[in-house]
């Protein structure tokens, strides 16, 4: 399958962003804990350079918990610091306040050896689209906050939302775009519904996530769409014939019987994106995908 993508804009925002980052001390980076990677431009290790960072595992609901853990390790390798959080029901954001403290110890006591005290940490959100950025913020700074108005970021129309007396957070997130070096990449992201679902061919979207399940969440699949495997052993089955059976027991059928192999794409694409496909993370930290292809060649 051949993913295009076009980043309109993407040099002015990468201006704009450049400039805002100035104006902070800490990024929030939300990814998307399915695909921690994917979902990250790595542009941004540059453009935050000498900044503190958070990455919040964002979704971490549809992701699998022994994943999570995973890439919480993995960030914390790479120097980040990071909590898992779920922003639409607002799971794990009463621990960010403290991660922040610990993220940005060292301007805190800068500050204090200035005879600063209690200037506020700022902040920027930053994420690829779908994210979960708004729904974070909305989270996050809620009813309570006030807008501090009079302190424009760069960008017009900046504002500053003070969360609380120790943080405040740059109103409008700055939007990354994902970054396509491979059709992989583009693939992952076409399955978490960060990409225009019209570029894309639904059944052979469907194909390739059913091809994902069946070699790393067998179990999913098969209990999801009672495959019955006392008939067939699951890898025995071609990933078409499994859309077939998921088209027949869903009913998702033409008109002379005939399975409806788009509607069964469909639905499988949307319970996947939903999580009734069970937490499923589709990117595996280095370590781990080593070890995967490992056992693989055995
Ligand atoms: P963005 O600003 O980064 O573009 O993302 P946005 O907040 O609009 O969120 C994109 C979608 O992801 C929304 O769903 C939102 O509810 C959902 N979402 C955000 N955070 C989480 C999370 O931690 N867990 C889960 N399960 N979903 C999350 P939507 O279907 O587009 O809208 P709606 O149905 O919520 O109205």
């Amino acid at each position: 399958m051949n993913i295009q993508w076009y980043p309109g804009h993407m040099t002015k925002a990468k201006r704009a962003m450049k400039e805002d980052i100035k104006l902070i001390d800490l990024i929030i980076e939300l990814v998307d804990a399915r695909v921690p990677l994917a979902s990250r431009n790595p542009d941004i290790d540059e453009l935050g350079k000498g900044k503190a960072r958070l990455i919040l595992l964002n979704k971490s609901d549809l992701a699998s918990e022994r994943m999570n853990e995973a890439w919480t390790a993995w960030f914390q390798k790479q120097g980040c610091f990071v909590v898992k959080v779920n922003a639409r029901n607002g799971s794990g954001l009463k621990q960010i306040n403290g991660v922040v403290q610990e993220a940005c110890k060292e301007k805190i006591e800068r500050d204090r050896r200035r005879g600063i005290l209690n200037r506020p940490v700022r902040a920027m959100v930053v994420g690829i689209p779908n994210v979960g950025k708004s729904t974070f913020i909305n989270s996050f700074a809620g009813k309570a906050c006030t807008k501090t108005g009079n302190k424009p970021g760069v960008t017009k129309g900046n504002q500053w939302i003070r969360l609380n007396k120790t943080l405040e957070l740059l109103d409008t997130p700055g939007i990354l775009w994902p970054k396509f070096e491979d059709q992989r990449v583009g693939l992952l992201l076409a399955f978490i519904g960060s990409i225009n679902d019209e570029i894309l061919n639904k059944d052979e979207l469907a194909v390739e996530l059913i091809r994902f399940m069946m070699k790393h969440y067998p179990k999913n699949l098969t209990e999801r769409y009672s495959v019955p495997e006392e008939e067939k052993k699951l890898d025995e089955w071609t990933e078409e014939e499994l859309l077939a059976h998921i088209a027949k027991i869903r009913g998702c059928l033409m008109k002379g019987g005939q399975p409806d192999y788009e509607k069964a794409a469909l639905l499988v694409i949307d319970d996947f994106r939903s999580g009734k496909l069970g937490r499923v993370t589709l990117e595996f930290p280095p370590e781990e995908k080593e070890q995967r292809e490992h056992e693989e060649n055995k």
